[in-house]
């Protein structure tokens, strides 16, 4: 209910209902790619696929941005290379880091100024590579940076019953605004009862 998506210590399971879960399944499948920051990985351990039933005729290609290759060799993500394409969009320079993961997982160089993932030139990246569609499943540091380089169309999240306080994680990270008139504005398209959550969608204004 107060936008938090997991406890400060990092805990995030499980905050809503069944029904949710299992349409975020539905959604990973119905886009090119899922979309994490390493830091949901470090916490999470997750696969990311789609796990449907039946499941999708294709997996979408699992992405984590993780600048400096912080994603363990035995994490599950990269150890199911065999259910789909598993790609670590870094900014670190050297093949040396990448012999890490063997074959198990592509490495991109998508660098920006601040040493970090650059959003746009790894959206540009997916272009190249056929990728039309992301699915940014967060956590809220990389979901703020995407918000605040304008790069995202459309919001969908869930809403639970269940309040986490102000020492959660947001489902948006710091935006660094001063100015309400800078604050992205969003119109409502929807919102969608599953089981005991509430689903909001949201597309952006654009001026
Ligand atoms: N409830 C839910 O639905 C849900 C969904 C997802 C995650 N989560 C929770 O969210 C938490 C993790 O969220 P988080 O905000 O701490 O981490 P996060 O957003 O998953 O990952 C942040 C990390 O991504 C890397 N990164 C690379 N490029 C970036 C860029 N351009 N902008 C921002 N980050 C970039 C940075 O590490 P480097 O500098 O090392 O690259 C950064 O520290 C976990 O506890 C997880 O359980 C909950």
């Amino acid at each position: 209910m107060d936008g938090r998506i997991a406890l400060s210590n990092g805990v995030s399971q499980w905050i809503t209902g069944s029904e949710s879960r299992a349409r975020v399944h539905r959604m990973r499948a119905e886009h090119d790619a899922v979309l994490v920051g390493v830091g949901t990985v470090l916490a999470d351990d997750p696969l990311l696929t789609a796990r449907t039933i039946p499941l999708p005729a294709k997996q979408p290609v699992r992405i984590v941005a993780d600048s400096s290759l912080r994603t363990p060799p035995e994490s599950r993500l990269v150890n199911s290379s065999g259910l789909g394409r598993v790609v670590l969009a870094a900014a670190t320079e050297g093949a040396r880091s990448s012999e890490r993961y063997s074959d198990q997982a592509e490495v991109w160089q998508v660098s920006g100024h601040d040493g970090r993932v650059d959003p746009k030139r790894l959206i540009d990246r997916c272009a190249v590579e056929g990728i039309n569609s992301i699915f940014v499943e967060g956590g809220g540091k990389l979901a703020a940076s995407f918000v605040k380089a304008g790069l995202v169309n459309v919001i969908q999240w869930f809403r639970a019953p269940i309040l986490i306080g102000g020492d959660g994680l947001p489902a948006i990270a710091a935006l660094g605004l001063t100015e309400m008139a800078n604050a992205p504005r969003w119109k409502s398209v929807s919102a969608e009862r599953i089981g005991d959550d509430v689903l909001e969608t949201y597309t952006v204004l654009t001026d």
